[in-house]
């Protein structure tokens, strides 16, 4: 039998996720949003353009959660997109509200499904899933770590002009403005990018890259980017359904790893058919370590800032 995602939230991420991994056979889709409709028209189009694709996967769109029964994986991506002049932060009540909802709806019909979240802000969102759901952190993981790093990859390669290939990204810590990109275990071919671009270049991509999600919200005015978050996060399902064992950055639930205790933050994990299968712990500089817990910490506010925090078991 085939595997089954259930993807909530069929907008821009949810609707895009579906078309790759519909697209690579992977695993029978459903496509779950409160919107009227618009699941099942989406679900639609893209099971017709799988009879020309040649992919015999199911792909079905539903306003409630009757078609989810027994997903071997959940993503949550519903939620409302960053706006112009909106930061992640602002986006912190409403979307905790909406990944509230559709944990616990997803979960009472998929009781063994892994959760990818993806709504942001990120950190938090995973937090708000985890109190929610009570899950072992082997189950509950956060996507950004490979948007991120595909990202700073992406700046690396068009700077050498080489191809995207050969590079390696390292990007640690909570989605967000004070991410960690982590130029010296970031490789072209296994050599570390520190021997080959200078300290002032390293540092505008590194910049560019922890301001990656804003740079496309001011292009695209409406909306924040969709088919790069879509491919990490089909990449992560991929890794897992697979058993793939691949290490990949991705939100974790550390438990005193990198000296960070009970917090989401972006580090590098094994996943596979268990899910979080390990963490993996990098020896970091002082100056990389303080930056970790910068980033850390603004994590931790924003998990305070969520409703009924005080009351949330830890
Ligand atoms: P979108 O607006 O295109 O889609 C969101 C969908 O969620 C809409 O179709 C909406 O109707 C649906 N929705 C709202 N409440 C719902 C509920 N209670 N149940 C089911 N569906 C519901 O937004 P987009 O671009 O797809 O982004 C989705 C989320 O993912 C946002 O929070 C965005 O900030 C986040 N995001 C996170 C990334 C990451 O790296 N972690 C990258 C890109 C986006
Ligand atoms: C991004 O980084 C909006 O978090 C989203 O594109």
């Amino acid at each position: 039998m085939r595997k089954k995602v259930t993807i909530v939230g069929a907008g821009n991420v949810g609707a895009t996720t579906a078309h790759w991994l519909a697209a690579s056979e992977l695993a029978d889709i459903v496509l779950v949003d409160i919107l009227e409709g618009v699941p099942s028209g989406k679900s639609l189009d893209l099971l017709q353009a799988l009879s020309v694709e040649g992919s015999d996967v199911s792909v079905i769109g539903s306003n409630d959660y009757g078609p989810t029964d027994a997903s071997d994986i959940v993503v949550i991506t519903a939620g409302l997109p960053r706006k112009p002049g909106m930061s992640r932060d602002d986006l912190l009540r409403v979307n905790a509200e909406i990944v509230t909802k559709a944990t616990e709806e997803a979960m009472r019909r998929s009781p063994d499904a892994i959760l990818i979240i993806v709504s942001n802000p990120l950190d938090a969102m995973c937090e708000v899933a985890r109190r929610v759901s009570r899950l072992p952190r082997e189950r509950i993981i956060g996507m950004a770590g490979v948007l991120d790093s595909a990202r700073f990859a992406t700046f690396i390669a068009r700077e050498l002009e080489v191809s995207v290939e050969n590079v390696t990204a390292f990007v640690l810590g909570g989605h967000g403005d004070q991410m960690v990109p982590l130029p010296r275990y970031s490789t072209v071919a296994g050599i570390p990018i520190t021997e080959l671009l200078d300290a002032a270049t390293i540092e505008r991509l590194t910049k560019r890259t922890a301001s990656g999600g804003g740079e496309i919200v001011a292009l695209l005015k409406t909306g924040s980017a969709y088919y790069a978050p879509a491919r990490s996060t089909a990449e992560m399902v991929d890794a897992i359904l697979k058993d793939k064992k691949k290490i990949l950055p991705c939100a974790a639930y550390l438990q005193g790893e990198y000296g960070v205790e009970g917090l989401f933050v972006g580090v590098p994990c094994k996943l596979g058919s268990r899910g979080l299968e390990q963490v993996l712990e990098v020896r970091l500089r002082p100056e990389e370590h303080a930056a970790l817990q910068r980033s850390a910490a603004a994590v931790r506010e924003l998990v305070e800032a969520l409703p009924g925090t005080a009351s949330a078991a830890r």
